[in-house]
């Protein structure tokens, strides 16, 4: 649970008086409970799970990893203390990876990205309109392009859990209008560390600079970068439109998360509590494709209702002629992929073939 101790340390000092003034309310008992527990865990070795994420609490990810720590917490019946960090206030991109590996912390859902030095295959997600639709995509999460690729994470030592979605992302910039793609020339377009996204700006003459999430608006901010592509939940939650002049709708790539656990953490749960996680995470997972559909729908909204009032951002919509436009510039590169070490050709085939 995110900041446990602090709640429980507040717990600890009115649960007494809630409980005697009668307002106590279920939740309140249920925090005193856990802080007896918790202290009976100290000699008795409770599980502490840390789940460490980059985003804001209200984007599809942070919403599950809240859902997933209330859901775990309610199935062990308190014996795993869930603790969600999110924001990077634990970790930064893909250094949690290393961490999961030390068991320093032991659940995270980094975009596929940020794999990229680990299993370059999961950037196949990242290859700009290879997905018909979010239920095109799931059905190559869930089908054998999906299972090969959670093997290859296992085979690197990690517990691959499920996969959760954000959505498609959109391109913004504040120098020039995305309309065409030769409107990206030359712009300086903020990347994740993925060799495909390198190769998608450079398919399009512009200019590719890797940064972490945690310093996109600053990078927007000063003119470190012209523009950047993210999901609406993720360019809301982190104000990126304010700082932008331009939002085109592109839809162009896809941003999704593996769920990973540290093996050793994994390792170290009886069977019974394996049985929660993965209950857990079934769980998580079917709310927090819901929280992305209505997320990203809801913060569009908001989004345009900021255009509207400040006059400060132009929403710019793609007719299908402009869309196709761009995907015939970028999507160039699937060849550059073909190789095993990067993507391979099966996989990208394969994936284009699900029906
Ligand atoms: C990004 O770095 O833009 C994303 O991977 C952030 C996230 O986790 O959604």
């Amino acid at each position: 649970m995110t900041t446990t101790m602090k709640s429980l340390v507040s717990c600890f000092a009115t649960a007494s008086i809630l409980i005697l003034t009668g307002c106590g309310s279920e939740k309140e008992e249920l925090k005193e409970k856990k802080l007896v527990k918790l202290k009976q865990d100290d000699e008795k070795g409770q599980f502490i799970l840390k789940f460490s994420h980059v985003v804001s609490p209200n984007t599809p990810k942070g919403k599950a990893a809240s859902f997933f720590e209330q859901r775990l917490e309610e199935l062990s019946k308190g014996k795993i203390d869930v603790q969600v960090y999110p924001s990077s206030q634990l970790y930064k991109d893909n250094a949690v990876l290393k961490a999961l590996k030390l068991d320093s912390v032991q659940m995270a859902a980094p975009s596929f990205s940020k794999f990229g030095k680990i299993v370059p295959q999961l950037a196949l997600f990242d290859l700009p309109f290879l997905f018909k639709d979010m239920q095109h995509l799931h059905r190559v999460q869930d089908g054998v392009v999906g299972t090969k690729l959670k093997e290859l994470v296992t085979q690197k030592g990690y517990i691959a859990l499920n996969f959760w979605d954000n959505h498609f992302k959109q391109l913004s910039s504040s120098k020039k209008a995305l309309v065409s793609p030769s409107d990206a020339t030359g712009q300086k377009f903020r990347i994740m560390s993925s060799k495909v996204l390198e190769s998608q700006f450079h398919a399009l003459d512009a200019n590719p600079q890797m940064m972490p999430f945690s310093e996109v608006y600053s990078g927007l901010q000063q003119g470190v970068i012209d523009g950047q592509e993210n999901t609406i939940s993720n360019i809301f939650t982190k104000k990126f439109h304010e700082v932008q002049k331009y939002l085109t709708i592109t839809n162009h790539g896809y941003l999704g998360y593996l769920v990973v656990m540290s093996e050793k953490f994994w390792n170290s749960l009886p069977a019974d509590l394996q049985a929660n996680v993965t209950q857990a995470i079934k769980d998580a997972t079917v709310k927090e494709r819901e929280y992305a559909e209505q997320l990203n729908t809801q913060q569009f909204n908001q989004i345009k209702a900021y255009a509207e009032k400040t006059g400060n951002l132009e929403i710019i919509n793609l007719t299908k002629e402009q869309k196709d436009a761009w995907k015939q510039v970028v999507s160039k590169i699937y060849s550059d992929f073909y190789d095993e070490d990067k993507i391979g050709e099966d996989l990208i085939k394969g994936a284009l073939a699900t029906e």
